[in-house]
């Protein structure tokens, strides 16, 4: 409009032309693409008037269920009749009776819900002929659904299937050692689901078993999920390919930090073991441990830990891949909590930041640390001596690590490679990297110059045991010496 408004005269008309023959086009176009485009849309603007009654029908039977759930069941057969009538495979779960209060136990209906989303439209196959289910929704209505017990996808298996927008709860029956829904399909081996998204759910455990279970599942994806009151874990992923977990809040206990409860925090926010999954934009507010990972080529980005904090025995992310880590951390907020990891073999993290003397923790199994990039991160500490990249234990083989190019306040910085100078007059010279080079005893290239005036000594690198260099000359003279250590050797 100010556009418009600012316009000189001959362009405002030229303007109101273009705009006077886009309409017609428009017209021109919605008459010549026939009747089907303006009929379909009809359903939302009320031009047509069939599919406008369905949609009310639908509505309508859809709060008779909401009625009939706190009384009668006698409406079943009526809402069966609605839900085939339709060809849509948007599966209401009010359309089977499933009280969205959260009043009455409602496991029965919603799996009946899954059950029909999980017949088949079609002889539609996806990887390894799991059933393409065509796009079935399971749509939870809004509603707080009180579960009994876990909602188990079938185990015929199903693939391009959705369970969306609503809360469940488990009930004060639910097993401890089930999750809320689970893609599992017992023992048999194989993959059974492929392309199963869960979205805009909140997953209230009630402190018995977990939210979420993927087992041996293909590119399922989890996305604005909110977690909460698990007793063991958020979200676990055992086996498969492919698990995106993203948008994501978990926390056994809901605070926002500072919780006078914090040291008895347990559980996992999220599990996993598996392969080639990612993780991003999650915050885990509460729980023993952010994230555990037991398997490799996992990508973890955006995530922020705040579970429990390192001090009190928590972790944020743990990497208990010793031998073949293959991880790679970008962009995360470790907020008093740290990053474990045992025998990392190709790790990365970098572009993050660590606060309230939150680290790195490498900890020796076999004590191999090899292919490790720790660089360009932040760490803020409250100056109590803590190393920001820290050793548990003795590292045999060390190839290849590079704990570089970090900056912290309050903690001390810790490097694989480092560079020092000291004056003095006679005829040796030490400096000491012993308190900023991470192993000790482990100097693999050294690199020096001597700087004295116009003296002209014989001079030599005579020794560098326990991380100090010694520099030597073969008289006294008075020298500045510059030393760049490694401590990879190659
Ligand atoms: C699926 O395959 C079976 C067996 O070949 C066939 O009888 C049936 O008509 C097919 N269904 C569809 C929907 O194509
Ligand atoms: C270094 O020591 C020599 C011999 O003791 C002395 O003559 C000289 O002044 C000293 N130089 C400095 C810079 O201290
Ligand atoms: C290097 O220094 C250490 C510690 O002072 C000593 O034990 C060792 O013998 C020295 N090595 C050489 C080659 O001088």
């Amino acid at each position: 409009m100010e556009l418009l408004l600012g316009l000189t005269g001959g362009k405002r008309g030229l303007l109101a032309l273009l705009l006077i023959l886009g309409a017609l086009l428009h017209l021109l176009l919605a008459l010549a693409g026939g009747a089907e485009a303006w009929g379909h849309h009809g359903a939302v603007g009320g031009a047509v008037g069939v599919p406008e009654r369905r949609y009310r029908d639908l509505a309508a039977g859809r709060m008779a269920s909401v009625r009939s759930s706190f009384g009668a069941a006698a409406a079943a057969s009526a809402r069966r009749g609605l839900a085939t009538a339709s060809a849509s495979r948007v599966y209401h779960v009010t359309d089977y009776g499933a009280d969205p209060t959260g009043a009455t136990d409602a496991t029965a209906a919603i799996k009946k819900a899954i059950a029909d989303a999980f017949s088949l439209p079609s002889n539609a196959t996806m990887t390894g002929g799991i059933p393409d289910l065509g796009g079935a929704e399971v749509h939870l209505d809004g509603g707080t659904y009180l579960v009994n017990g876990p909602l188990t996808l079938p185990a015929s298996g199903g693939g391009n299937f959705k369970i969306h927008s609503g809360s469940l709860r488990a009930s004060a029956e639910f097993p401890t050692d089930r999750y809320l829904i689970e893609l599992s399909a017992g023992s048999s081996s194989g993959y059974h689901y492929e392309f199963v998204t869960l979205r805009d759910l909140m997953l209230d455990c009630s402190y018995r078993g977990g939210g979420v279970t993927v087992v041996d599942s293909l590119r399922t994806s989890i996305d604005n999920l909110y977690v909460t009151h698990f007793g063991t874990d958020g979200i676990a992923v055992r086996g498969g390919h492919e698990t995106y977990i993203r948008n994501t809040f978990l926390g056994q206990h809901m605070t926002a930090g500072t919780d006078p409860g914090e040291r008895s925090f347990t559980g996992t926010g999220i599990r996993l073991d598996g392969n080639d999954n990612s993780v991003s934009d999650v915050v885990v507010f509460s729980a023993g441990t952010g994230i555990m990972v037991t398997g490799g080529a996992n990508t973890i980005s955006g995530v922020h830990c705040y579970n429990k904090a390192a001090g009190f025995g928590g972790t944020g992310i743990y990497l208990k891949v010793p031998g073949l880590t293959q991880t790679w951390l970008t962009n995360c907020y470790m907020d008093y909590t740290s990053i474990v990891a045992e025998d990392p073999v190709l790790l990365h993290v970098s572009g993050s930041f660590f606060l309230g003397d939150a680290n790195v923790v490498l900890k020796a199994v076999n004590g191999v640390a090899r292919g490790v990039q720790i660089t360009g991160n932040l760490f803020n500490g409250r100056g109590k001596g803590v190393d920001i990249v820290q050793l548990d234990g003795a590292f045999k083989t060390v190839e290849q690590v590079y704990v570089q190019q970090n900056s912290a306040m309050g903690m001390n910085v810790k490097a694989t490679a480092a560079r020092g100078s000291v004056d003095g007059n006679g005829t040796s010279w030490t400096v000491d990297f012993a308190s900023v080079l991470l192993f000790p005893d482990r100097i693999g290239h050294v690199q020096y110059s001597l700087v004295s005036g116009d003296e002209f000594p014989g001079h030599t690198l005579r020794n560098v045991s326990g991380n100090q260099v010694v520099v030597a000359t073969d008289k006294a003279v008075s020298a500045t010496v510059h030393v760049l250590v490694d401590q990879n050797s190659n």
